[in-house]
């Protein structure tokens, strides 16, 4: 349960500042800016760094990799329909990604972020079942990604509200969504080391990268929404909003 990773350093982006007047990450922002946003987005980006390496202060470990625990996908219905499902899901790269945009609105506590990663890696434990290609494709093996040009936009949604004399902000919504501009990937070291099976396989994912990715989407939102929504909490947690916006 304490895999809290910096998941999606993204996400670290969420706050800012220190109680002096110029904080660690850069901050206070005041609401009166007409560029707070621009003020936000360097504050985001210099918490992101600095919660890179695992910040104990916010109870947060080392940010790579993020460790999801399954995934899974099914294309096509039937008893003979694909299946799989990838476990230890290990990824890498992710606190290569910078904040890009922030769009923020003050008075509701509403935040959008836009983020931007080169490359990240993924590596995984893969069983499958049911027909792909006509090729009887049940078994397991081990699961690579590489993808380039990883997009994410974030939104949140917080409440402020007092805690031992100052504001916090309680963490209310929170929501993801990615496309990936170039995907390759693959299976290999099958367990029934059928070279036939491995070959189909290996071509039917990597012509239908994009669609895999689709498929895969939803379980794999709701997995990083839920483990960012605890990263940001903790951070939230951490550091009262006067302190990363002042009137
Ligand atoms: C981050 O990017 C640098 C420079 O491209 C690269 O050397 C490094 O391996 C990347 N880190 C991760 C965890 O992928």
């Amino acid at each position: 349960m304490e895999n809290i990773h910096v998941v999606f350093l993204f996400f670290a982006a969420v706050i800012a500042s220190s109680s002096s007047s110029t904080g660690r990450f850069g901050g206070p922002c005041s609401k009166q800016d007409p560029n707070v946003d621009i003020c936000l987005l360097h504050s985001f980006n210099s918490l992101a760094e600095y919660l890179k390496g695992g910040a104990p202060d916010f109870g947060i470990e080392e940010a790579e990799p993020i460790v999801i625990d399954e995934l899974s996908i099914a294309l096509g219905g039937g008893p003979d329909g694909y299946r799989a499902s990838f476990k230890d899901i290990h990824a890498t790269g992710a606190s290569n990604m910078t904040i890009t945009n922030v769009r923020s609105d003050l008075e509701t506590h509403q935040f959008q972020l836009t983020l931007f990663g080169p490359h990240i890696s993924a590596r995984a434990r893969y069983r499958s079942s049911g027909v792909l290609l006509l090729v009887r494709a049940s078994g397991g093996g081990d699961y690579w990604g590489e993808y380039d040009g990883v997009k994410a936009k974030v939104y949140f949604r917080g409440s402020p509200y007092e805690r031992d004399g100052r504001t916090f902000l309680k963490l209310e919504q929170l929501k993801l969504d990615f496309s990936v501009k170039d995907i390759q990937m693959g299976v290999e070291n099958l367990h029934n080391g059928n070279a036939v099976l491995q070959a189909a396989l290996n071509l039917f994912i990597n012509t239908n990268a994009q669609e895999l990715l689709k498929e895969m989407k939803p379980d794999l939102k709701r997995d990083l929404a839920e483990k960012m929504s605890r990263f940001l909490e903790r951070i939230l947690d951490t550091i009262p909003l006067d302190e990363w916006i002042t009137d």
